[in-house]
C-alpha cells in the first residue's frame, strides 16, 4: 500500500475504528466536537468510557494546552454520544485529512449526526461577549480543502452539495429551545480562517463585508467532511470577543476562555435539550 494514498488513509480510519470498537461496544448516535473552553457539557453526560487520543492508532494528538484530547462515550439526556474533548486545528500544523480524521472515524463508529461547538469573534455589531450564535451557514477561507485529492468513494460523492450545510430543522428547534429557556441566541454565518493570529481591523472589516457574522479557526473542515458523508450538522459559536468597528481591542487566549465560560451554560442547555429532540 502506498504511503499517503487514499487506501492508506481508509486503512488508518479502519484501524482506529477497530481499536475503539475493541474498547467500547456501545452504539453512539450523535458525535459532538467541543470547542475551546466548552467542555462543561461533559458534566451532564453519564460517561461510559473515556479513550485518550494518544491510545488510538493514527489519531492526531492535540497540541493546544486547552484541548485535552479524549474521546468520551456516554449518554446525554438518554442519547448515546461520542464526544471529542479536544479538536485538531489546521494552525497546529495538521493537514486537513488529519484535522477531519476523527469525523470519518466517528461516522464509521455509527454516528448519524454531528454537533459542533467553537469559540468565535463576533463581527455583527449587536453581538456581545458571551453570546451564542447558532451557525446557519459558513464561508470557507481555509487554504486547503479536506476533500482535496482522490475521492474516498466509500464515504461520499466527489462534489458534495453545500446548499444546506447546517440542518434547518435543528436550527429551528435550537432557536425554540433557546427562546423557551430565555437564552438570547443569535443565528448567523461563520467564516472559517486558518489563524493562529487573530485578524487585523481591515480583515475584520473585510469578513463583515463578505457576509460573515462571526469568525473562527475551526468547524468548517469538519462540517465539509460530515456533509460529504450526508450527516446533518448542528453548530454553535460562543462569541468570545467583539470584532466590529469601535469594539476591537487586544485580546488574549485567557480572555477568550473566560468569555467562553459565559456562553458555556447557554450552549450546554441548548445542546442537552436538542439531542433528544431529533
Ligand atoms: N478571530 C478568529 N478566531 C477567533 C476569534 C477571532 O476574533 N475569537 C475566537 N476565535
Amino acid at each position: 500500500m502506498k504511503k499517503g494514498s487514499t487506501e492508506a488513509y481508509s486503512d488508518q480510519i479502519s484501524q482506529a475504528v477497530n481499536f475503539i470498537q475493541g474498547a467500547y461496544t456501545g452504539q453512539p448516535k450523535i458525535g459532538v466536537i467541543l470547542g475551546t473552553g466548552l467542555g462543561q457539557l461533559i458534566d451532564h453526560v453519564d460517561v461510559e468510557k473515556t479513550i485518550s487520543y494518544a491510545d488510538i492508532p493514527y489519531f492526531p494528538i492535540s497540541t493546544v494546552e486547552t484541548h485535552t484530547g479524549e474521546l468520551i462515550f456516554g449518554k446525554l439526556s438518554g442519547v448515546d454520544l461520542i464526544i471529542m474533548k479536544g479538536r485538531f486545528h489546521y494552525y497546529e500544523g495538521y493537514n486537513m485529512k488529519e484535522v477531519t480524521f476523527p469525523v470519518r472515524v466517528m461516522k464509521k463508529l455509527g454516528i448519524g449526526k454531528l454537533i459542533v461547538s467553537n469559540a468565535a469573534g463576533g463581527l455583527k455589531p449587536d453581538f456581545k461577549v458571551g453570546d451564542v450564535m447558532i451557525i446557519n451557514d459558513h464561508i470557507d477561507l481555509f487554504p486547503e480543502n479536506p476533500l482535496r485529492g482522490k475521492n474516498l468513494d466509500d464515504f461520499g460523492v466527489r462534489f458534495p452539495d453545500m446548499s444546506e450545510p447546517y440542518c434547518l430543522a435543528w436550527i429551528e428547534e435550537a432557536l425554540k429551545i433557546a427562546k423557551d429557556k430565555g437564552i438570547n441566541a443569535h443565528q448567523g454565518v461563520y467564516a472559517g480562517v486558518q489563524g493562529p493570529n487573530l485578524e487585523t481591523r481591515a480583515e475584520y472589516k473585510y469578513l463583515r463585508t463578505i457576509g460573515a457574522d462571526a469568525v473562527g479557526m475551526s468547524t468548517v473542515p469538519e462540517v465539509i467532511v460530515a456533509r460529504q458523508m450526508d450527516m446533518p450538522v448542528f453548530a454553535i459559536s460562543a462569541i468570545t470577543d467583539l470584532c466590529s468597528p469601535g469594539n476591537i481591542k487586544k485580546i488574549s487566549i485567557q480572555e477568550v476562555i473566560a468569555a467562553a465560560a459565559i456562553a458555556e451554560p447557554k450552549m450546554t442547555a441548548i445542546v442537552k435539550e436538542l439531542v433528544h429532540k431529533l
